[in-house]
């Protein structure tokens, strides 16, 4: 199992624990938690699943591959340097991870 923390506008945490091969986007949309989106389903074709990963979870992810890099120039909510698609962020075994949720998805 892998822990995502996802921390809202007002700073509030939500904790999830969910299997290995999650992405992001699937554990929010699976606990109906508000903030993420995932309108086109993790094909990188929406944008709704916009986060800002924990600068110190950076290195447990792939690079921002080209497809994803198009779609983050496409985000409601400010693009930062820290901003990933929720889809394409997979969680592995025993990950920790922090992402904070954008004001809005649309
Ligand atoms: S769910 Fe659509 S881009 Fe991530």
């Amino acid at each position: 199992m892998a822990i995502i923390r996802y921390i809202d506008l007002a700073g509030g945490v939500t904790e999830l624990q969910v299997p290995a091969g999650t992405s992001v986007m699937q554990a929010a949309v699976n606990h109906g938690l508000a903030g993420i989106v995932g309108e086109c389903g993790g094909s990188a074709m929406c944008a709704t699943c916009h986060v800002y990963l924990d600068e110190n979870d950076t290195d447990r992810f792939p690079p921002i591959s080209a497809p994803e890099e198009e779609m983050l120039e496409c985000t409601a909510s400010p693009r930062l340097a820290s901003s990933r698609l929720g889809c394409q962020l997979v969680v592995n075994e025993h990950d920790v991870i922090t992402v904070r949720l954008p004001e809005t998805q649309q």
